[in-house]
């Protein structure tokens, strides 16, 4: 059987952790492969709620070996607070396992994270300000602790004098804040140590043998593919790969072992953050997708940037992911709507341009080129098959299907488990 990822096609908050769940019945592992507790999951099953942040959504999953993998950065403190959460609403999180190759997020990259958004000013990113981009910037410069260093004391201590030596300068001299103490760290990082040594392996091997036995592998991404640090709309993104790409790279599995790819996109896009996002409303329908969608942010809480389908959005990530198959969600979001417009293509000074602009000025510039389509005013959220929906809301998923550059195979119609419609195997 095989391993399978899924990712998210716009600017995050897709419901990635939705169809996380769905699949998880059918697979053993679940593994989340870059980013760290800026990701948010809500997934509803039946009438309980559960917010994910750093654990991979399939943890829920009864059977399922939840792993966090080397691409993800990882604050410790966050980590044991989301499993204790859990473990008192009887999630059994006892089969987790934790990459060694893994980053750790400590206190001086939370801090770093906040004081250099603010002195961006005007432009900063809107960061979710838990330190990931320090982290990755550690890790790229070498300066990085990974969930190994804490079980050596020597070692750790050593790279957090290294660490700290440059960061104090930083903090003391540029940005006024008092100096962080190397023993404050290493304690801190120190306390958590016997805990983990249990969960800590080498996820990589582990995976492997997996799939030789014939196990079933999904890869988690956080954030989106216009978040991906080189495929997003840099330097609007986060720090780490998000497209499919990263799950090899991000977990040690090779890129030929995979070969479901699900794109997972709703029925109109958000965005958290600052950035160019062209298909924007300034107005009451983005207001009115924001109200419906319920649009506020499960990490943050704030309120999400709202616009209409973006199709050169889908087209690219289509292209840049290998969607084999697309998830759209939210579609009863859109219910109640007379006409619902959707971007295919774009108007860049002039020119209409039908991918989307490798040039990030000309990104910022394009304004979207609109393609109307009838609403539909029935409630949706009972819909099981692609008949029980209305004919224009039928109309509306085969139109964006032709745009978007995979099959939609399945489609959202409320926040619950089984407010799905499947119209394709996404595993076959
Ligand atoms: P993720 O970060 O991609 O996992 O997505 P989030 O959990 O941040 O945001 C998606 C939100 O949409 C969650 O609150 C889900 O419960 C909700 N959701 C997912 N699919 C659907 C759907 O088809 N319809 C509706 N109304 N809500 C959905
Ligand atoms: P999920 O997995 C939406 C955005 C932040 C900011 C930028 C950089 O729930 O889809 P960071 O803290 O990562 O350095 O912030 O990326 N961002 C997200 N937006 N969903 C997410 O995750 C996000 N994770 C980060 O808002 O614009
Ligand atoms: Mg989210």
């Amino acid at each position: 059987m095989p391993a399978a990822v899924i990712i998210g096609a716009q600017w995050g908050d897709e419901g990635k952790g939705k169809a996380t769940d769905l699949l998880a019945g059918r697979i053993d592992y679940v593994v989340k492969f870059n980013g760290g507790n800026n990701a948010g999951h809500t997934v509803v099953i039946g009438v309980e709620k559960y917010a994910l942040h750093l654990l991979p959504s399939g943890i829920l999953t009864p059977g399922v070996t939840p792993v966090i993998s080397n691409g993800v950065v990882i604050d410790i403190e966050v980590l044991f607070e989301e499993l204790e959460a859990l473990s008192a609403r009887g999630v059994d999180v006892s089969k987790l396992r934790i990459s060694a190759n893994a980053h750790v997020i400590t206190h001086y990259h939370r801090t770093l994270d906040k004081v250099t958004e603010r002195f961006l000013g005007k432009r900063q990113i809107g960061t979710t300000g838990r330190g990931i981009g320090p982290t990755y910037a550690d890790k790229i410069n070498r300066v990085g602790i990974r969930m190994q260093d804490l079980f050596d004391e020597n070692i750790l201590r050593q790279k957090v004098e290294g660490a700290l030596d440059q960061k104090n300068h930083l903090l003391v001299k540029v940005y006024n804040r008092r100096a962080i103490t190397v023993d404050e760290i290493v304690s801190d990082l120190l306390s958590y140590a016997d805990r983990l040594r249990p969960m800590v392996v080498d996820t990589a091997l582990e995976l492997h043998q997996a799939l030789e036995r014939g196990e079933t592998v999904l890869f988690e991404g956080g954030q989106a593919t216009m978040l991906d640090v080189d495929h997003g709309t840099y330097p609007f993104v986060t720090s780490s790969s998000a497209t499919s790409g990263g799950a090899a790279t991000g977990s040690g599995i090779a890129p030929n072992r995979i070969d479901r790819v699900i794109g997972i996109v709703k029925a109109y896009t958000t965005r958290v953050g600052a950035g160019p996002f062209p298909t924007e409303l300034f107005d009451e329908w983005g207001e009115f997708l924001r109200a419906n969608g319920h649009e506020f942010g499960t990490t943050t809480g704030r309120p999400r940037r709202c616009g209409w389908y973006d199709a050169p959005i889908a087209r690219y990530s289509a292209r840049i992911n290998g969607v084999t198959d697309y998830v759209m969600t939210k579609l009863d979001v859109l219910t109640g709507l007379e006409t619902i417009p959707v971007c295919v293509a774009y108007d860049v000074d002039g020119v209409r341009v039908d991918e989307v602009p490798v040039s990030q000025s000309d990104f910022h510039h394009a304004t979207p080129i609109y393609e109307e389509f009838p609403g539909w005013s029935e409630d949706i959220s009972g819909a099981r098959t692609f008949e029980d929906l209305p004919k224009n809301a039928q109309d509306y998923v085969l139109a964006i299907e032709a745009m978007s550059g995979a099959r939609i195979s399945a489609i959202g119609v409320g926040p619950g488990r089984d407010a799905i419609i499947a119209r394709h195997d996404l595993l076959d």
